[in-house]
């Protein structure tokens, strides 16, 4: 069975607003995005640095170190350096509160 965990307020996350997360030893970056919540690994795929802060456009997170940019939909590497995608996670908001689905 699926398990979600709860890891933040939706209040908490206003839309346009990112959140670090540490969902058991998982840590995750959380972006509130056209009125939708997604959930990526926090590292970048090319040199491992933390990506908040990095610019969102049109469901695309620029890593704010040299600019790789990742579809925060599935992961996938838009543009160089990166090579390597990066994983998401399943997101369900309900009640006012976000929870994501555990690591496996
Ligand atoms: S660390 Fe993200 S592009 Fe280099």
């Amino acid at each position: 069975m699926v398990q979600f965990y709860v890891v933040a307020a939706e209040q908490d996350l206003p839309d346009g607003s990112q959140m670090h997360v540490d969902l058991n030893g998982t840590e995750m970056l959380l972006i509130h995005h056209q009125g939708e919540v997604f959930a990526v690994d926090y590292y970048c795929s090319h040199e491992k640095l933390g990506m908040e802060g990095g610019l969102v456009e049109n469901f695309c997170l620029h890593c704010p170190h040299h600019s790789a940019g990742f579809d925060i939909r599935d992961g996938s590497v838009q543009s160089a350096p990166a090579w390597e995608d990066i994983n998401t996670y399943l997101v369900k908001v309900e009640d006012g509160l976000i929870s994501i689905q555990a690591p496996e």
